[in-house]
């Protein structure tokens, strides 16, 4: 059977990670875990529960009674994430949530509760996970590594849009502040903070169509696939 590999993508905010990672898992007939939702869900949970971001106890306390699993929606063609047993995918892409999510996801011990999990997903291989952390910290030795990026103003843009249908009160103010406010507290806080891994692929889609983005990605895939087929024929 054809050897499975583990591909990590990362990046900025609304840079379409999870729409590349959702293609190549169609794709490779490989699992897609949004590692961001995990961290959506864990502050969705601490603001419905009023826990303290600053209170190590209460977080500990909190972080017992959090179970989150991914079930595949066959409507979506994509994973919805569970938070004890209740399917919050629409309520963790609130603005409320994505105000708080930064800030949740640079406490230490929600972070290593969250990395245990992926690591734990991640052990049978065949599985493309998109975050800030996948291919420096959850899977340093990822076959394949993607780092995505794209212009601020796309980004804005097409982020701007995802929340309109659900929102039209929201103004492309707000939504480039929260983009801009997330990645710079993304890529400063003290434990794994968002890098390009030195061995990732960057893959700019500022001028990209999706298929051109799903072509570039299958490329590496296969060129990594037949590197890991000839190394363990000679091993
Ligand atoms: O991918 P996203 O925008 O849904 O992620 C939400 C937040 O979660 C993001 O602002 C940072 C955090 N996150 C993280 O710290 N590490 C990851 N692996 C994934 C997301």
């Amino acid at each position: 059977m054809r050897q499975k590999i583990i591909i990590a993508i990362d990046g900025y905010s609304s840079c379409g990670k999870s729409t590349l990672a959702k293609q190549l898992a169609k794709e490779l007939l490989y699992v897609h875990i949004d590692s961001g939702a995990m961290y959506r869900a864990i502050t969705l949970y601490f603001l419905r529960n009023a826990v303290k971001f600053d209170k190590e106890k209460d977080i500990n306390d909190a972080l017992k009674n959090i179970h989150l699993s991914f079930l595949f929606n066959n409507v979506s063609g994509k994973s919805d994430i569970y938070l004890n047993d209740e399917n919050v995918e629409a309520q963790i892409r609130d603005m409320v949530v994505s105000e708080k999510v930064s800030e949740v996801a640079a406490i230490e011990q929600v972070r290593h509760f969250a990395v245990e999990q992926q690591r734990k997903i991640g052990d049978k291989k065949g599985i493309v996970m998109d975050g800030r952390d996948i291919g420096t910290t959850v899977f340093p030795d990822a076959e394949l590594k993607i780092f995505m990026t794209a212009d601020i103003a796309v980004r804005v843009e097409r982020r701007y849009k995802e929340f309109y249908a659900s929102n039209k009160n929201i103004t492309i103010e707000e939504v480039k502040n929260n983009l801009e406010m997330r990645d710079y507290i993304d890529s400063n806080r003290a434990i794994s903070p968002l890098r390009k891994a030195d061995d990732a692929f960057v893959l700019d889609n500022t001028n990209l169509s999706m298929a051109q983005q799903l072509k570039i990605a299958l490329d590496k895939v296969h060129e990594k696939l037949s590197n890991t087929n000839k190394h363990s024929k000679v091993d």
